[in-house]
């Protein structure tokens, strides 16, 4: 299959005072186009840094991304958040969802910037709530929804400007195994449509859903 993104040689370095500490040393890799990659790897061991450089969110110290054949290693702020608008949604732990707006309105957010109009985000934003069992929940705030479901939000979200690459970030780290199965599931069927979609995660049992493992351990990418 061909490559959507490649590392080359990357590391990423922070320096705090006088301590050094490099996060990723020379990582390299590839994720193929349409692939179901599983990035793991224990706590600290610099997943979440490495998804930043994988997703465009971060450039690195050193080494190259590539991104569909083009160097993006020194893009600009700009140039970047405008690839990430374009091709990547994200999913976070954390669900980084709104407070104040209803799951409807934190799914329309991002096709805001887009310049979609408005009735077409939000019949987008209804369809996409619905795909994922939400069409009770659309006009309820985060606080009024199970963890499980916000994280469906989230994935709803992630979708809205129809990314070819899905990103995700410990997506199952805070619902129980249960509502974790079914994340998971969501993000298969999503795959299955056409989708890259890379996971990143601790958890070794995730590795079923996912046609690639990639294991990373301090910062290296770990092959035994
Ligand atoms: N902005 C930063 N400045 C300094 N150090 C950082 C920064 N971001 C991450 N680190 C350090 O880099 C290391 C890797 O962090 P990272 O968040 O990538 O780990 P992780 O594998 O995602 O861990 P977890 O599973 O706990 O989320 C950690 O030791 C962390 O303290
Ligand atoms: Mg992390």
């Amino acid at each position: 299959m061909k490559k959507i993104i490649e590392l080359q040689n990357v590391w990423k370095t922070y320096f705090l005072g006088e301590i050094k500490l490099e996060v990723l040393k020379g990582i390299n890799l590839e994720i193929l186009k349409k692939d179901f990659t599983l990035i793991l790897g224990p706590s600290g061991s610099g997943k979440s840094t490495l998804l930043n450089m994988v997703s465009c969110l971060d450039i690195p110290s050193k080494g190259k991304i590539i991104l569909e054949g083009k160097d993006i290693s020194n893009f600009s702020e700009d140039q970047l958040a405008a690839v990430r608008g374009k091709k990547i949604g994200f999913v976070f732990q954390q669900f980084n969802l709104l407070t104040h707006l209803s799951a409807l309105e934190n799914v329309i957010l991002p096709t805001i910037f887009q310049g979609v109009d408005k009735e077409t985000r939000e019949k987008r934003a209804k369809d996409l709530l619905s795909s994922v069992g939400l069409e009770k929940r659309m006009h309820h705030r985060p606080a009024e929804l199970s963890g499980g479901e916000r994280q469906r939000v989230a994935i709803a979200r992630s979708l809205v400007n129809h990314p070819e690459i899905i990103v995700a970030d410990e997506p199952t780290g805070n619902v129980d195994s249960k509502t974790g199965k079914v994340i998971m599931d969501i993000l298969t069927d999503l795959n299955k449509e056409g989708r890259t979609v890379i996971v990143v995660t601790h958890d070794t049992d995730l590795q079923k859903f996912s046609n690639r493992v990639i294991k990373i351990k301090d910062g290296e990418i770990n092959d035994q």
